[in-house]
C-alpha cells in the first residue's frame, strides 16, 4: 500500500508502544511500529519515513547488546522523537551522556515546568504553568547531546524535554502517550506538524487503497473467507466483495455454539443484504457430537479447534479453483507476533482460531485489515455501511458458548444458556448500557439449586452474569451495575427461562480471572 506520508516507530519493547500509534492514529497520521531489530539501513530506504519515534524500553543502553536503532537514521533529514529509552538512545548516540539508575528509578506522576524558551513542539503546553506527566525509568540522562537545549524541567529529572531544533530532533525523558499525561496528546499533534503531515489517514482513504489492493493481489482468482459473524471477519468478507464482488466466497461453519438465532442473521445479513455467495455449514451435530463427555477446558477448546479446520476445509473444497484465503488478522495480532519481547510465554487459554489452515490448503493469504486496531475496524465498517448495530457487538470467542458452559456440554444447558444470554442482553440494551460495555454474557454453571417457584420446589441450574470494562481485553473490570438492575434481570431470567432458578453476578476482574469462564 503506497501511503506517502508514513511515520516510523521504532520498538525498543516498551509496553506502551501501542499506545504510541494509537495517539497517531487518532491524529490521522499513518504509522508502522517495527521492532528495532528490523530497523536496518535498507529498511529505512525502503520504508523512506516523514519522521521517526524512538519508543521507550525497558533496556539500559548500558547492558550488552543494547538495543540500538542504526546510525543512519540521524542522516534521514526527518523529525525524530525519543521517549525514555528513546530519549537515553538519543543522547548516547548524539554525543550526550546517560547514567545508571543507582536503584533510585523514577516512576509515575511528575510536573514539568517550561524552561529556556518556547519551541513548536510544545504549543498549547504549560498555559497553566505547568504540565502534569507520566515517568517510569530507570537510568537517566546527565549530559545533553551537543546541539540539545532544554526546554522543560521537573524536580527529579533536569532533562524531561530536550530538543535540538535545529535538526529537528526532539527527546522527553516521560511518556507522552499515556492517559496520566493529559496533555500529551498535543505534544504529538505539534510533532506531527512540525513534520509536515497532513493528517489524510481516513478510513474512507484507507478504504480505496485497500480496494485497489486487494484487486492487484488476487487478479481474477478466488478468494475464500471463513465468517465468524464477528466484526472483524465480517468487515474483511464486505470489504473483499466490495474489490472483487463475486470472486470472494465465504464460508459460514455453525458449530452449534453461537448464541439464539445468530446463525440465521449471518446467512440473512452477508447473503440476503450484502449478496455475497455464502455457504452456510450447518455442523452442530458434528461439533455436539465430538464434545460429548469433556468438560476440561483445554480439550474442549483444541476439539474445537481442529474440527473447525477440518470441516472449513472439507466446505473450502466445494469451490473450485480458489487460491487465496481472507482473513481479519488485526494490527495488534501482527505486532504481537513480531515484537521482541516475545509476547506472552505461557498459554493462558489456547485460542481458537485457524492458524495452519492457509499451509495446510495451499492458500495464499488475503488480510485486507492488518494495518488497523479495532476501532478503526469498526470505523471501516460504517464507512461501507454495515449496521451500527452489527458493528458495536460485543466480541464473541471462536468456541463459542462451550467456553460459557462449564463441565461437560449438552444440547438442554446450551438451549438454557442461549435463552437466559437473550433475557440478559435484552436487559442490558433497554437500559441504554450496551454501549458502555466491553462484553457481557451468561454462563450456566454446572450445578443444580434448590428454589421454591409458586407452591412447587425446583431444582435447576444456576448461571453467573459476566458483564466487563476493558479498553483492549487484556485486563478488564467488571461493570458496577445497580442493585435494582441486578434484581430485575435475575427476576426476569427465573421468570423466563425454564430451567434455571438462580442468578448470580460475576464481580471478579482481569486479572486474577479471565473475561471468559474458560
Ligand atoms: P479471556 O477469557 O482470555 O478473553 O479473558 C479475552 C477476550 O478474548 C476472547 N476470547 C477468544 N476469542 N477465540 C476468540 O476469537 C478464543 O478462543 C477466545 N478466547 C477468549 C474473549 O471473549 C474476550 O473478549
Amino acid at each position: 500500500m503506497t501511503h506517502h506520508d508514513r511515520l516510523l516507530i521504532v520498538d525498543f519493547g516498551s509496553q506502551v508502544t501501542q499506545l504510541i500509534a494509537r495517539r497517531l492514529r487518532e491524529l490521522k497520521v499513518y504509522c508502522e511500529i517495527h521492532p528495532f531489530q528490523n530497523v536496518t539501513d535498507a529498511f529505512l530506504q525502503e520504508f523512506s519515513p516523514k519522521a521517526v519515534i524512538f519508543s521507550g524500553g525497558p533496556s539500559s543502553v548500558f547492558a550488552d547488546g543494547a538495543p540500538m536503532p542504526p546510525e543512519s537514521v540521524f542522516d534521514l533529514g526527518v523529525p525524530i522523537l525519543g521517549i525514555c529509552y528513546g530519549q537515553q538512545v538519543m543522547m548516547h548516540c548524539l554525543g550526550g551522556k546517560v547514567e545508571r539508575g543507582h536503584g533510585t528509578a523514577e516512576f509515575g506522576r511528575a510536573y514539568v515546568v517550561p524552561k529556556t524558551g518556547t519551541i513548536a513542539l510544545l504549543n498549547g503546553w504549560f498555559d497553566d504553568g505547568r504540565e502534569q506527566v507520566w515517568m517510569s525509568h530507570g537510568d537517566h540522562v546527565s549530559e545533553i547531546a551537543p546541539g540539545f537545549e532544554v526546554y522543560g524541567t521537573s524536580p527529579n529529572a533536569p532533562f524531561a524535554i530536550t530538543a535540538d531544533v535545529a535538526r529537528n530532533f526532539y527527546a522527553v525523558q516521560f511518556h507522552p502517550e499515556v492517559h496520566h499525561t493529559p496533555n500529551g496528546k498535543t505534544l504529538y499533534e505539534n510533532f506531527v506538524k512540525l513534520a509536515g503531515f497532513s493528517g489524510d489517514w481516513t478510513m474512507g482513504a484507507y478504504r480505496d487503497d485497500a480496494i485497489a489492493k486487494i484487486r492487484e493481489q488476487v487478479g481474477d482468482k478466488k478468494v475464500i473467507c471463513g465468517l465468524s459473524g464477528g466484526v472483524d471477519s465480517s468487515v474483511a468478507a464486505v470489504l473483499i466483495h466490495e474489490a472483487i464482488g463475486d470472486q470472494l466466497t465465504c464460508v459460514f461453519v455453525d458449530h452449534g455454539l453461537l448464541r439464539l438465532n445468530e446463525a440465521q442473521e449471518v446467512v440473512s445479513m452477508f447473503r440476503d443484504h450484502y449478496n455475497i455467495p455464502l455457504i452456510h455449514a450447518d455442523e452442530a451435530e458434528l461439533f455436539l457430537g465430538a464434545l460429548e463427555g469433556i468438560s476440561d477446558p483445554e480439550t474442549k477448546r483444541k476439539t474445537i479447534g481442529k474440527l473447525f479446520i477440518d470441516v472449513f476445509q472439507k466446505h473450502a473444497h466445494e469451490i473450485d479453483g480458489a487460491e487465496f484465503l481472507a482473513q481479519g488478522t488485526l494490527y495488534p495480532d501482527v505486532i504481537e507476533s513480531v515484537s521482541f519481547s516475545g509476547g506472552p510465554s505461557v498459554t493462558i487459554k489456547s485460542h481458537h482460531n485457524v492458524g495452519g489452515l492457509p499451509e495446510k490448503m495451499g492458500l495464499k493469504l488475503v488480510e485486507p485489515l492488518r494495518e488497523l486496531f479495532k476501532d478503526e475496524v469498526r470505523a471501516l465498517g460504517r464507512e461501507l455501511g454495515l449496521p451500527e448495530s452489527f458493528i458495536a457487538r460485543h466480541p464473541f470467542p471462536g468456541p463459542g458458548l462451550a467456553i460459557r458452559c462449564p463441565g461437560e456440554i449438552t444440547r438442554d444447558k446450551l438451549e438454557i444458556l442461549r435463552k437466559a444470554d437473550a433475557v440478559y442482553i435484552d436487559q442490558i440494551r433497554k437500559h441504554g448500557l450496551y454501549d458502555e460495555i466491553w462484553q457481557a454474557f451468561v454462563a450456566i454453571l454446572p450445578v443444580r439449586t434448590v428454589g421454591v417457584m409458586g407452591d412447587g420446589r425446583t431444582y435447576d441450574y444456576a448461571c453467573a452474569l459476566r458483564a466487563v470494562t476493558s479498553v483492549d481485553g487484556m485486563t478488564a473490570d467488571y461493570y458496577p451495575f445497580s442493585h435494582e438492575f441486578l434484581g430485575e434481570t435475575a427476576t426476569r431470567i427465573i421468570n423466563e427461562v425454564q430451567g434455571i432458578n438462580r442468578v448470580t453476578y460475576d464481580i471478579t476482574s482481569k486479572p486474577p480471572g479471565t473475561i471468559e469462564w474458560e
